[in-house]
């Protein structure tokens, strides 16, 4: 079988950020038929504006690094009980025109972390509502809600938490599997 080409998007532009070091964890105990590219250009896109009638280059290679991805994993802080607003901006960006738009039939994994309880989790619901919209299949579980991430990541963002690992390692077979289902030409 063809290896699945993974796409990770962090919601977050800071250099720290402990959900880019979410995904690189979960790149590291990916099944050996997978691999993971983390986006790095989020940071790029203007804010959305429909007055744009040819999508501004960042916003092409966004919609392409999507279309060109088997699946796609977002790692979400959670800002105010919700999904960061640039975040929001890259999906938005990505949904038009409707039509034509990558995120349709994409399988997405959603996985998230945050210093407080609750781990991301109202903002990963909130991304789950959006991609009803989107079309998108969005695997169910395991979900991936890390509350505390400062006790599960050092300061270098290293994963130093062994039953972290072993859900990250269930969620990236469960997301592989979940991709294979979706895109039959891997
Ligand atoms: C504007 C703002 C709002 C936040 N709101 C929440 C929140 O509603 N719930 C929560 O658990 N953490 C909240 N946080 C804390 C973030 O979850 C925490 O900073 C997290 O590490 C950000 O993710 P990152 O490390 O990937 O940048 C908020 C942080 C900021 C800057």
């Amino acid at each position: 079988m063809p290896p699945v080409r993974l796409l990770g998007l962090a919601g977050s532009l800071r250099k720290a950020s402990v959900n880019r070091a979410l995904l690189r964890a979960i790149g590291e105990v990916l099944p050996d038929d997978a691999s993971l590219t983390i986006y790095d250009r989020m940071g790029d896109l203007p804010h959305f504006n429909s007055d744009l009638k040819d999508d501004p280059e960042p916003v092409t290679h966004w919609k392409q690094a999507i279309a060109s991805a088997d699946g796609l994993i977002i790692a979400t802080p959670e800002f105010n009980y919700s999904v960061p607003g640039v975040m929001k901006n890259a999906i938005d960006w990505a949904t038009r025109p409707p039509a034509t738009s990558p995120l349709r039939r994409k399988p997405i994994g959603v996985v998230g972390a945050s210093v407080g309880i609750s781990g991301s989790m109202r903002a990963q619901y909130h991304l789950r509502q959006i991609f009803v919209y989107t079309d998108s299949p969005v695997l169910g579980q395991p979900e991936v809600i890390i509350p505390r991430s400062h006790e599960r990541f050092d300061a270098a963002g290293n994963l130093t938490d062994e039953s972290t690992r072993e859900l990250l390692r269930a969620f990236g077979v469960a997301f592989v599997a979940w991709v294979r289902r979706f895109a039959p030409h891997v």
